[in-house]
C-alpha cells in the first residue's frame, strides 16, 4: 500500500496564520502539523508517499521534510497549481499509485487512533474504497455518513440539516480504480472535486465500507480546531465547547 497526504488548499479559515505559511507548517503539539497524519502512516508501515502542496509552499514543505529519511518514510512531492479540491489533490497521485492501493490522509487531521488497524482490515478488504468515521458534536462542519443496518446509506458534504452525528474523517483507503472515479467527476457549488463525490461512487458501486474510530479526532483548520487539536496533543482536554 502507498500514501497520500493532502496539504494543498487556502488554509483561508486561518488567516492571516496563513498569509506567508502553509496551514499544515502551523504547529500543532510539539510538531508542525502536518507530522501528525505523516508519523500515522510511517507507523502504520506505508513509508512510500505522496505529498501534494500548492506552489507557494512547496519550497517550504521540501525544505521542512526533505526526503522523509528523518520520520522514516520516502518521500515523493507533487505540486497542485490551483486548490481546485481535495479529489482533484488526489488525482495527482495516479502515476506515483501505479496500481497500487492507497492509504489517503488529509494534512490537517490529527487522530488519536493508529491506522495500522483500518490498512490491514482494508488490505484484507482487496478492493473498493473504506472510511473512518467518528461521533462528533457538530457534524454539519464535515462529510456526513447516515448508517443504517451497519451499512453506510449516503454521505452528503456538510449538511445543514445532519443525518447522523458520524463525520467522515479525512483518512480514506482507496483501490485503483479511484482516478477513473475522478475523471468523470463534475465541480461542486464551491468549484472543487469533492472527495465526498468520490466515496458516494464507491457506495454506489457497493463498495464502501466503514469503521467508526474508537480515540478522539478533530481537524486543525480553523480557530477552534487548532486549539482543540494542540490541546489534544499535548495531552490537555479540549476546552468546552471548540468543536
Ligand atoms: O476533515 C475532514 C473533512 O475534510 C471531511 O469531513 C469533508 O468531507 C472533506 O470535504 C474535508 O472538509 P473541509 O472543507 O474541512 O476540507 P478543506 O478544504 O479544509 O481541506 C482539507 C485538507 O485537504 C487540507 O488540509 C489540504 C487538503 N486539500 C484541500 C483542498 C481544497 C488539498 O490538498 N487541496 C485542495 O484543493
Amino acid at each position: 500500500m502507498k500514501g497520500v497526504l493532502l496539504a494543498g488548499g487556502t488554509g483561508s479559515r486561518l488567516a492571516p496564520l496563513t498569509a506567508v505559511t502553509n496551514k499544515h507548517l502551523l504547529p500543532v503539539g510539539h510538531e508542525p502539523m502536518v507530522f501528525h497524519p505523516l508519523r500515522k502512516l510511517q507507523r502504520a508501515g506505508v513509508t512510500e508517499v505522496l505529498l501534494v502542496t500548492g506552489r507557494e509552499h512547496m519550497g517550504d514543505m521540501i525544505e521542512l521534510l526533505g526526503s522523509g529519511r528523518d520520520l522514516g518514510l520516502s518521500l515523493t512531492y507533487r505540486v497542485q497549481d490551483e486548490p481546485a479540491g481535495i479529489a482533484q489533490a488526489l488525482s495527482l497521485a495516479e502515476v506515483f499509485a501505479a496500481g497500487s492501493l492507497l492509504a489517503v490522509v488529509l494534512g490537517d487531521n490529527v487522530f488519536e487512533d493508529e491506522l495500522a488497524g483500518p490498512c490491514a482490515r482494508f488490505r484484507e478488504q482487496g478492493r473498493g474504497a473504506r472510511i473512518l468515521l467518528k461521533a462528533v458534536p457538530d457534524p454539519e462542519r464535515f462529510g456526513v455518513a447516515e448508517v443504517r443496518e451497519g451499512r453506510v446509506t449516503r454521505i452528503l458534504e456538510k449538511p445543514e440539516r445532519p443525518p447522523s452525528d458520524l463525520a467522515v474523517t479525512g483518512a480514506y483507503f482507496y483501490d485503483a480504480r479511484v482516478f477513473d472515479l475522478v475523471r468523470g467527476l463534475r465541480p461542486s457549488a464551491r468549484g472543487e472535486l469533492e472527495i465526498t463525490d468520490v466515496n458516494n461512487a464507491y457506495l454506489a458501486a457497493g463498495e464502501l465500507e466503514h469503521e467508526v474510530l474508537a480515540g478522539w479526532w478533530t481537524d486543525a483548520g480553523t480557530f477552534p480546531s487548532l486549539l482543540r487539536a494542540n490541546a489534544l496533543a499535548l495531552g490537555y482536554p479540549p476546552p468546552d465547547g471548540l468543536g
